[in-house]
């Protein structure tokens, strides 16, 4: 008999949204800080540690600087997928990387990318998860300008892999149609376009519902990262209803105060018939894993088996693999389902709120 945590645990599942900058272990990056002679202000559980979005996004873009080598970027990716195949039953994931993180620290683009590659072909080795990868555009720090240059590097050393373009950072700091003329050229490159849109950490004048008119019309963008502040506005969510855009939700967010209420948004993009799944984010930094995300998010709103079914099929269906590929993993992750639910205890809807590394 399997307990409701391990099922939940154990319901496969596939990772839409995850900055590997934020996917670092603690204890890499403090290594890989005294190998690189990166000086970081405090260890990085500490560093792990801070109480706003922008303090957040300052940790990140520092321990970003601690991957210096393509041998640092492999160890990242491998960690990253090593942990969401451990921690929480991943079997494909597609992993945000900023090359404007790291090009200014000496790495060139076919340098970070052909390391995160590596891992990610390592990975798929060791733990049978498929991967791909999205270069991604802080809004915060980058100008359209460097969007445009993104676009030459990627153009420049195609790879497989590199299946589309991201842009994330501070909504306040690069609203969307800023973007429009680097997303179109990149639809015309035949790159899949995403972007973080509408987070609860903005303000709505901020991050307003519009904004997911831009990223869909102006930006086309065939899914969309967060989401959450469309809810205020009843006639865009019945846009992103009908036109069946997928929104990657982090479960678990980095600032306390907002976990609850972000829980609340999840529930009401689910009940709204919006199509979503579970992500980690940003797993080191916010100190979550995949199944800790689930576990929470299932205890908080009292789910079960048919929103598991839902959220799995749903990730999987919104991944940037070849529909054929897609097909035959759904078939798998059907069986799966299946089998989990047979060996489930019906009796037991207690969920082990734990990190840790089940
Ligand atoms: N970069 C990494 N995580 C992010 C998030 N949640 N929002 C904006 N930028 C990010
Ligand atoms: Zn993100």
């Amino acid at each position: 008999m399997l307990s409701f945590s391990d099922y939940l645990d154990a319901v496969p599942k596939v990772e839409l949204h995850l900055h590997i900058a934020g996917a670092i272990r603690p204890e890499t990056l403090d290594e890989l800080a005294v190998v690189n002679g990166l000086r970081l202000p405090k260890r990085a559980e500490e560093l792990y540690r801070f109480t706003s979005f922008y303090d957040f996004l300052d940790a990140l873009r520092l321990a970003a600087l601690a991957l210096a080598t393509p041998q640092d970027f492999r160890r990242a990716a491998h960690e990253c997928i090593e942990d969401l195949h451990r921690h929480g039953g991943v079997r494909h994931a597609e992993i945000f990387f900023n090359p404007h993180y790291h090009a200014p620290n000496g790495i060139a683009y076919p340098e970070m990318v052909d390391g995160l590659i590596e891992g990610l072909e390592a990975a798929e080795r060791d733990f049978g998860v498929s991967s791909r990868l999205i270069a991604c555009i802080d809004r915060s720090v980058c100008l359209p300008s460097e969007a445009l240059q993104m676009l030459d590097w990627m153009a420049a050393h195609p790879r497989d892999r590199v299946v589309g373009i991201g842009l994330d950072g501070a909504e306040r700091a690069g609203p969307p149609l800023l973007w429009a003329e680097a997303w179109r050229q990149a639809g015309r490159a035949g790159l899949r376009r995403t972007a973080h849109v509408c987070e609860d950490n903005q303000a709505l004048f901020e991050a307003p519902p519009a904004h997911f008119s831009h990223c869909r019309d102006a930006l086309g963008c065939d899914r969309l990262d967060h989401g959450y502040n469309i809810l205020a506005d009843p006639a865009v969510v019945a846009r992103a209803v009908r036109e069946g855009v997928h929104f990657t939700a982090a479960s678990w967010s980095g600032l306390p105060g907002n976990r609850a209420p972000r829980r609340q948004r999840i529930r009401a993009m689910f009940e709204a018939g919006l199509d979503i799944s579970l992500c980690t984010d940003d797993p080191a930094i916010f100190g979550t894993t995949m199944g800790h995300g689930w576990r929470t998010v299932f205890a908080d709103l009292g789910w079960g088996v048919a929103e598991a079914r839902r959220l799995s099929l749903a990730g999987l269906r919104a991944s940037w693999l070849p529909e054929a590929r897609k097909a035959v993993l759904e078939a798998g992750f059907v069986a799966m389902l299946d089998a989990l639910e047979a060996e489930l205890d019906p009796g037991d809807r207690a969920v082990d709120l734990a990190v840790t590394r089940r």
